[in-house]
């Protein structure tokens, strides 16, 4: 069986490991804060004191850390993940990055013949701490065969999209349908409010119709603000950046519009609030 390495025990890491652990994988770890990584070990994880430790101690690295900077730290940084990894070990983005920063990853590990894919994930705290996850993939189908039978250790759906950097592309892609979906549903609730409408019966029939998990998830934090956060605001506003800058020139009125509002939320001091709670600020 396949040795794992996680690299960021946050939400979705640890989710991540504690299913590889379930599994009877063996597990090694490396969180920036040692403390968030106890559970972890009480679990069976090995605790690692640098990413290159953890990259040298698996065959499968999982990089889950917040950003395009955490990346680089964790990466290319002192004791990183390039000075632990031989050609033998297959290194994973899973974090959410810009399209620069995964092409640039890209490009790294093929000059140094190492194997990369990006699988950046969806699916939350949920999919993560149930084994649910719906993967994205981008890297070579060879690699993306040999480590299928782990993968669907933490999965319920694996999509791969082409080359390096095509699951970030979706990815990307996805979050920012699913703010639209979010910030649309608030609008909605605001036109049935200022009709004196009951706004339970309103957001119950638009869970039915139109329906789908954002009206859903959507409609719950509307009443109640979702306690543990599954997906911090200011990680969707972070991705919605990077939208942006993929996006170009291209004409996107909505994603210029809900850049806005996460924007407007972020500095009104609602970062690590959840995604979804943004209709009720
Ligand atoms: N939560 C979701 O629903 C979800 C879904 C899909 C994708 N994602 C993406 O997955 C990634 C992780 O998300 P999350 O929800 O697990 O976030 P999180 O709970 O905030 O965890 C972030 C992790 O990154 C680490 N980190 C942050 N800055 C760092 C740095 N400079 N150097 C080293 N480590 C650093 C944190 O370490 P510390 O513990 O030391 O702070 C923590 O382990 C993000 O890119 C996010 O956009 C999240």
């Amino acid at each position: 069986m396949k040795k794992i390495g996680i690299i960021g025990t946050g939400i979705m890491g640890n989710g991540m490991a504690l299913n590889f652990l379930k599994n009877g994988n063996q597990v090694f770890v490396w969180n920036r804060t040692k403390s968030k990584t106890e559970k972890l070990t009480q679990q069976g994880a090995v605790v690692c004191k640098t990413p290159a430790e953890t990259a040298k101690n698996a065959d499968i690295v999982f990089e889950v850390t917040s950003d395009d900077k955490s990346s680089k730290q964790v990466w290319e940084g002192k004791n990183g993940i390039f000075q632990g990894a031989d050609k033998s070990t297959v290194l994973i983005a899973s974090s959410t990055l810009s399209i620069e920063r995964t092409d640039q990853l890209a490009e790294k590990c093929r000059k140094k013949g190492l194997k990369f894919m990006d699988i950046p994930l969806t699916g939350g705290r949920i999919g993560a701490e149930s084994g649910n996850l719906t993967l994205l993939c981008g890297g070579p189908k060879k690699t993306l065969k040999e480590i299928t039978p782990e993968l669907k250790k933490i999965s319920a759906k694996i999509y791969h999209f082409g080359p390096e950097g095509h699951g970030m592309r979706y990815k990307l892609i996805l979050n920012f349908l699913q703010s639209v979906h979010i910030i649309g549903f608030g609008q909605a609730m605001k036109l049935a409010k200022s009709s004196n409408m009951d706004l339970n019966k309103v957001s119950e029939a638009l869970v039915e119709k139109p329906g789908g998990i954002i009206t859903n998830i959507s409609s719950k934090a509307y009443f109640k603000e979702p306690d543990p956060v599954t997906f911090y605001i200011k990680h969707l506003f972070k991705d919605l950046k990077y939208a942006k800058k993929f996006a170009g020139k291209s004409d996107l009125s909505l994603l210029d519009e809900v850049l806005k509002d996460y924007n407007k939320a972020v500095k009104k001091g609602f970062k690590d609030k959840d995604w979804a709670s943004i209709n009720t600020f």
